[in-house]
Formats: C-alpha cells, structure tokens, sequence
C-alpha cells in the first residue's frame, strides 16, 4: 500500500490575472489531503471517502468513461488518464481523507488529483518528473473544470511559495522569510469555475479595460516578489490592498469578504484581500504579531478564523 499527501493552497497575489498568462504568488498550507492506495487483483476500484456523504463507492476499471459524481471525479479522472499515457490497468483500493474541509477552498480537488497520480506512479513504478505529475494532474482538471491556471496543482506538487506563470510556465520556489497571515473565512462557498467565466464573459466587453487590470496585476505581483525577500510587510501589505482592489473591480468580492476585509484593516492589519476566485471562501490579512489577537478577534465576530500556516511542504510519501 502506498500514503501520499498534498498541501492545499492559498493565492498571495494575482488571483484571476492568472488565468491570462500573467504571473501569481501561491502559498502551500499545511491542511493537507491524503490518499491511501493498493492494486487489487480484479478490476473493481473502491473509493471509501469517508469524510463524503458518498462514503464509499464503487465501480471498475472497464467503467472509466462514466459519468461520476462530483466527489470522486477527480481520483477516477485522474486514473483514467494515468492507465491511458502509462497503458496500465489494475483494480484499486482508495482511501481519501482529508484535514481540511472542502468548503474553505483551499483546493482539496488539485490536492487529492496531486495525490492520486503520485501514488499511481508509486505503485505502478512509471518514474514522473515534478513537471510530468505537473502535467498530468493539470490535464486533469482541465478535463473536469475545463478552465484554471494550474497554480493549485502546482502548490500542491512544489510545496513552499512559489511565483507561477498560468499553465505551469514558469514555476520559481521563492524564498519566504516570514508571512504573518490570518486567515478568514467567510461561511459562504464560492464556485470558482462560475467566476472565472464570469470574468471572462465580461472580458468580452471590456477586453481593453480588463487587460490594463491585469497589467497592473502583473505589476503587484513583480513588486511583492523583492518584497517578500526582504519581509517588508508593511509594503505587502499595501500591495495585497492594490490587489484586491482589482479584484472588487472585477465584481468577484462579495458583501461578507468586504465586511472581513474592512474588519481586518481596521484592526490593524497592513493589508488585506480575498484569496482565489472570490464570491466567498477566504480573504487573508498580514498583521503585524501586536495586532494578530486583535484581527483575529474581529474576524471571528462576522466569519471565522481558520488556523493555517503558510510554506508547507509539497506532495509526499507518508511512511
Ligand atoms: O477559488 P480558488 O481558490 O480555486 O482559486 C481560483 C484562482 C483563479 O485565479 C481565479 C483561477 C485559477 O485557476 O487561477
């Protein structure tokens, strides 16, 4: 039997610009999916997810074309295309569970899709670069959610923070000294697919208009680098103002991510945003460690803060 796991994530700057080629920052946080796996010797593959209202379901190996529900598309998909580029095919047992809950976004589907390819390669002996798991689990998505930049499938292969050009073109480790963030979440699920295309469908009128936005994205996203270099948090802070305000711009906030937002700042946060495709999920603060309680407190009166550190490490075999 093999046990994977994979970070969840949190977007630091460039949310959406992403999705057109322009640069992000990605944070891997240490609420982690993992995954438990072994062949077994008929085609029946067995999923227990028991953290799903799905608890366990069954199916095989001849049924991987079939529509799946929503809760273990991404492990069948991520199969499918495995035993397809690799030409192997086994039965398996699958266990998934998860420290986090879905709800808060911190992308459980790239993790659990991470998890799934690494473990396959695992047990079937196919050796794959970062880049090829990269590949292959960003195809994966691609084939359920049809749009996304790959920056949580990166997150969660790479670990750490990492400066990342959509569609895995460039992915550079950066070095964070430190980054002292609260994280809020606001108690309504976002639907990131449904954004995005929002977004794009209003690219459509305004394709000039947006695109400047995104040059200006691509900007905060090059000044925060040197600045996280040197931990200047009172800049990042300002920066992660900027950002979001592009982000509100875009119609992606929402009434309880602004309420956060405000709360946070006004508490003495250097800055705030939301973190993702927006709608709800999270919004993040950077705080100075006086004004941590204090933010925290705000924040739990309107949404709930989540304990998360940031720069966890990437995909991995848990012994
Ligand atoms: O909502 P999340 O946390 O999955 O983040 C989506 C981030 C976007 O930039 C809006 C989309 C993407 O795939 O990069």
């Amino acid at each position: 039997m093999v046990r994977i796991s994979a970070p969840g994530k949190l977007m630091l700057f460039g949310d959406h610009a992403v999705v057109y080629g322009r640069p992000c920052i990605v944070t891997a946080v240490n609420h982690r999916m993992s995954v438990n796996m072994e062949r077994r010797t008929d085609n029946k593959i067995i999923i227990n997810a028991p953290q799903m209202k799905i608890g366990t379901y069954i199916t095989s190996t001849e049924e991987l074309d079939k529509e799946n529900p929503k809760e273990v598309k991404f492990v069948l998909t991520a199969i499918k295309n495995f035993f397809k580029k690799y030409n192997v095919r086994s039965g398996l047992d699958i266990e998934t569970k998860s420290k986090f809950s879905s709800k808060f976004g911190f992308g459980s589907s790239s993790a659990v899709t991470v998890s799934t390819i690494k473990g396959l390669s695992e047990l079937f002996n196919v050796e794959m670069s970062k880049n090829e798991v990269f590949d292959l689990s960003y195809k994966t998505v691609l084939d359920i959610q049809s749009v996304g930049s790959g920056f949580d499938v990166a997150a969660a292969i790479y670990g750490g923070t990492i400066y990342f050009v959509g569609g895995g073109k460039k992915i550079k480790q950066m070095n964070l000294k430190k980054l002292p963030l609260v994280v809020g979440y606001t108690g309504v699920k976002g639907d990131t697919p449904t954004l995005v295309k929002g977004l794009a469908k209003k690219r459509e009128k305004y394709k000039e208009l947006i695109d400047a936005k995104f040059d200006i994205s691509d900007k905060i996203v090059s000044q925060s680098r040197e600045h996280f270099e040197t931990s200047n948090l009172e800049v990042l802070g300002e920066l992660m103002n900027f950002n979001h305000g592009l982000l509100n711009s875009f119609g992606v906030s929402s009434l309880e991510l602004e309420s956060l937002i405000q709360k946070a700042k006004k508490s003495g946060a250097y800055g705030a945003k939301l973190s993702g495709a927006g709608g709800g999920d999270c919004m993040i603060a950077l705080v100075p460690e006086e004004k941590r309680k204090g933010v925290e407190k705000a924040i739990n009166q309107l949404g709930a803060v989540i304990n998360v550190s940031p720069n966890a490490e990437g995909v991995r075999i848990e012994k």
